[in-house]
């Protein structure tokens, strides 16, 4: 309870122009920044990609900007994100760049969005070429009300012949089916828990319930349809019970490690993610870059309450 409340809270936050203009402006908030953001524009980001790659660590790019409102903010997403592509192809690392939906226009016009996200897929399949590695436009799941058109886009996309990938949500009920559907396509899918709160009547309200949730999606993830169809699965959780199952089915299910990988945050537990590459596992982080670092943090602040001092330390000196 209490923690949904603090999540709820922190949403409320990292929504509020008038915080996010302040604190960005702020130098003594940038301890919060470092910790969660890999850099403020693509050289510094593909840099601390270069730098992770080194430990054997992949990475997934992803421009600082969501619930985007204006043609120009829109502009600028697309161009970063297309930017990132060229150079993470120059450096020799997976091109593979995370995209929310309503930061790429769709907020404003879904078509619009749509034919930005077909833009950014081509940069991508074109940077890419036929270099060997993972490759590919990751679509964020946002808040319940763009789910639906976010699994169309990806499926539209996809049947274009661009590498694409969705993100899906254990938190909600109807993901089992969504998952069907995608492990039949011999699709390439993240796992979540889901970052966003919603009600009982379309979610899953309780941790253990999500949790529970969690599991018996990595087993479709892990079954035999899965394998005879060539998906591809990708566990992105902090949570050591639920990454040890997905380890632990995975081996007995016959999956070899690098058939499937685990992705984290940045900055989030990143002696677990040094662990999994030890072990010989597949993981990638997903790597926040760009100015416009407030509400991604403070996301991440709602999804770690011990995160609560970090979040202190840096409004107090701003609102003194
Ligand atoms: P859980 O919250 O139970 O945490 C497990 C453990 O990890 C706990 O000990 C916790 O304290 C610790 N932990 C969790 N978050 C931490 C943090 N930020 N810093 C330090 N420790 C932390 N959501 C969504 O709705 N749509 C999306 O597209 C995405 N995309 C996405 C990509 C990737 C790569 C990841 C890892 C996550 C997302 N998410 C997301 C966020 C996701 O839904 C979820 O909110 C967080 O991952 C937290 O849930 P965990 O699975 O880590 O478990």
């Amino acid at each position: 309870m209490f923690r949904r409340s603090w999540q709820a809270a922190m949403i409320a936050l990292a929504r509020s122009p008038g915080w996010k203009q302040w604190m960005q402006a702020q130098r003594a908030a940038s301890g919060l920044a470092r910790r969660y953001v890999g850099g403020a524009d693509v050289d510094e980001a593909v840099e601390t990609a270069r730098a992770l790659r080194s430990r054997n660590i992949r990475a997934s790019l992803f421009y600082l900007g969501e619930y985007v409102d204006t043609p120009a903010l829109v502009e600028e997403n697309v161009e970063a994100k297309i930017a990132v592509a060229r150079r993470l192809a120059e450096a020799g690392l997976d091109v593979h760049v995370s995209v929310d939906p309503t930061q790429i226009g769709c907020a404003i016009d879904w078509a619009q969005g749509c034919d930005n996200a077909a833009r950014i897929a081509e940069a991508v399949r074109s940077a890419a070429g036929n270099r060997p590695g993972v490759h590919c436009v990751m679509l964020d799941m946002e808040d319940f009300s763009v789910n639906e058109a976010t699994l169309e886009l990806h499926d539209g996309l996809r049947k274009q012949g661009f590498p694409m990938a969705q993100t899906l949500q254990a938190y909600l009920r109807k993901t089992y089916g969504d998952m069907e559907w995608k492990v039949a396509q011999g699709a390439r899918v993240r796992l979540v828990k889901g970052a966003f709160a919603a009600g009982a009547e379309i979610a899953f309200t309780a941790r253990d319930e999500i949790d529970a949730s969690y599991r018996r999606l990595i087993d479709l993830m892990l079954g035999d349809t899965a394998k005879a169809t060539g998906f591809y699965p990708i566990f992105a959780t902090h949570d050591h019970a639920l990454q040890a199952y997905a380890r632990e089915r995975a081996r007995a299910r016959g999956w070899a490690q690098g058939s499937y990988e685990f992705e984290m945050l940045y900055g989030a537990r990143p002696d677990v993610a040094r662990d999994l590459a030890a072990a010989g596992e597949r993981i990638r982080l997903y790597l926040p870059f760009g100015r416009d670092w407030w509400p991604y943090a403070v996301r991440r602040i709602g999804e770690n309450p011990r995160n609560a001092l970090l979040l202190a330390r840096s409004l107090l000196p701003a609102a003194s």
